[in-house]
């Protein structure tokens, strides 16, 4: 099958049932989205199709319908995505692990939503779960975000 991720094609010989999070990890060595439940609970394989944050691990390879984004393909590290920035100047992460996941919802979030209230960013964060308790300092980086999105 052909997919197309973070800007360059891919042709990919695997099972049409095989999730988009093992064809990127071990086909495409693509390691930014992580396995944590393996069962949509998490988050930490959060990634982008068209745009729109999906959890890769409960979605078929074959069932991808559009241009898939990772976090290596947000920003640079010339140019980091707003949410990358803010996550840097809040210094949001603490062991990191489901950090790739959150700014990908987050950034899906602010681009459905620019202006989302605290109860919005609770709701559309929920699914993303962090054993580290950062979720403080990851609705204090989303609010930057949002900011500077808009140019305020
Ligand atoms: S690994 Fe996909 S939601 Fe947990
Ligand atoms: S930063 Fe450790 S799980 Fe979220």
């Amino acid at each position: 099958m052909r997919l197309r991720v973070n800007g360059t094609e891919h042709e990919v010989d695997v099972e049409d049932d095989m999730p988009l999070l093992w064809v990127l990890r071990d086909e495409l060595g693509i390691t930014g989205p992580k396995y944590g439940c393996g069962i949509a609970q998490c988050g930490a394989c959060t990634v982008h199709v068209d745009g729109v944050a999906v959890r890769s691990c409960q979605l078929a390879a074959a069932d991808v319908d559009g241009e898939v984004t990772t976090i290596e393909g947000l920003g640079t590290p010339q140019a980091l995505h707003a949410v990358q920035a803010a996550w840097v100047d809040h210094q949001v992460a603490q062991c990191g692990y489901c950090q790739s996941g959150q700014i990908m919802q987050a950034a899906s979030l602010l681009d459905l939503n620019p202006e989302p209230t605290d109860e919005q960013i609770d709701a559309a964060m929920s699914g993303n779960l962090c054993r580290c308790g950062t979720y403080p300092r990851i609705r204090a980086a989303i609010k930057t975000a949002a900011v500077k999105l808009q140019g305020v």
